[in-house]
């Protein structure tokens, strides 16, 4: 079996720094079809393809530079070196950037970190593309999403902007982001940001958990293929409906396996099931709004743009994304 060092060497060849500092930024991505198990820890390949959104402008920014001694820090605070944060990234690096070269990496993420709202995903698609301009190995994007991935498994979609599918696929060279054609400029997802503290169990954690000891782990896989399929074509089709649902339909899954790990994995808070009856309730009274949750208790809004005053009066707290608007120096 490949392992990360050998895999990586396929993908790149590790040499000096080009230059001393670089920057890059990489868009938060929302899965419609969730990523749940790996049929290969490793090397992060996920069991059932996924399909994801990329949020715009909200994401990540990180700056790598080169320093005395490993440093990180997250929206302005140093993160202590025993802290998992700390280790994934500077494992991450050793593997991409070895030779006992130190780095002291800035992160700002505009979008709550660690709440489900898949921060680590933009993290470690923005460090890969700083780390490209700071080694200048112009590798294409493919190789760089199936570094990313390494980093963390849906880092691999946050390389793109738009819609964003991964497949599940046996050759860890093939293993990345594929973006799709089709943009859909009425689309808006609303950020249902409830609580915006840290999740209790890591989505990495989650993720193992259920797939060990979930009695349904393989009908969710199985649901999930098709629930794939039928995302894929609604987004051909612009079907919005048949995306809300599906995607919707998808989540509820999802936290069912989650549900039936043992012990269960409960990411839902009070406010999430009030969110959700509200959610119901909307599209009872004939609006079309749908709703994702990953692993947090917040909640993301599916919605076209005809739509968006309605639904924001109804969720003061809604914070509105345009993920096919323009965003100014994207140059990843
Ligand atoms: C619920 O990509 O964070 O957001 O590969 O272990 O780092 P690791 O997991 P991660 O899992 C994301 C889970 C999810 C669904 C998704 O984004 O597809």
């Amino acid at each position: 079996m490949v392992n990360k060092k050998s895999y990586v060497a396929q993908l790149i060849s590790l040499k000096k720094p080009a230059v001393t500092s670089a920057s890059a930024f990489a868009p938060a991505n929302i899965a419609l079809c969730k990523y749940w198990g790996k049929k290969n820890l490793e090397l992060n390949l996920p069991t059932t393809p996924s399909l994801s959104i990329s949020l715009g402008n909200r994401g990540s920014n990180v700056n790598i530079s080169i320093a005395a001694q490993n440093y990180l820090s997250i929206n302005n605070q140093v993160v202590a070196s025993t802290s998992t944060a700390f280790k994934r990234t500077f494992d991450f690096l050793n593997l991409l950037a070895p030779n006992d070269i130190k780095f002291a990496v800035q992160s700002s993420n505009n979008i709550p970190t660690g709440a489900g709202l898949a921060s680590s995903a933009s993290y470690f698609a923005a460090l890969t593309l700083a780390l490209n301009k700071l080694y200048n190995w112009q590798a294409p994007l493919t190789t760089l999403s199936c570094l990313a991935r390494l980093g963390s498994g849906s880092a691999c979609r946050s390389l793109y902007h738009g819609f964003v599918k991964w497949l599940n696929c046996d050759d860890p060279l093939q293993s990345y982001g594929i973006p799709l054609t089709t943009s859909w400029e009425e689309l808006r997802i609303g950020l249902l940001i409830f609580d915006p503290t840290q999740k209790s169990i890591s989505s990495r954690q989650a993720m193992l958990h259920t797939q060990s000891t979930s009695p349904f782990y393989k009908s969710w896989c199985e649901n999930s293929i098709k629930d794939f399929e039928i995302l894929h074509s609604a987004i051909n089709q612009k079907n919005f409906q048949l995306l809300g649902e599906t995607a919707e339909y998808n989540t509820f899954s999802l936290h069912a396996v989650m549900l039936s790990a043992r012990p269960a994995i409960i990411y839902s808070k009070p406010s999430t099931l009030h969110a959700i009856e509200k959610v119901h309730e909307l599209r009872c009274n004939g609006v079309q709004v749908y709703l994702t949750q990953d692993a947090g208790p917040n909640l993301k809004l599916l919605f076209l743009e005809k739509d968006l005053a309605y639904i924001s009066n109804f969720f003061s707290e809604l914070e509105v994304v345009s993920p096919f608007a323009k965003v100014d120096n994207w140059a990843p």
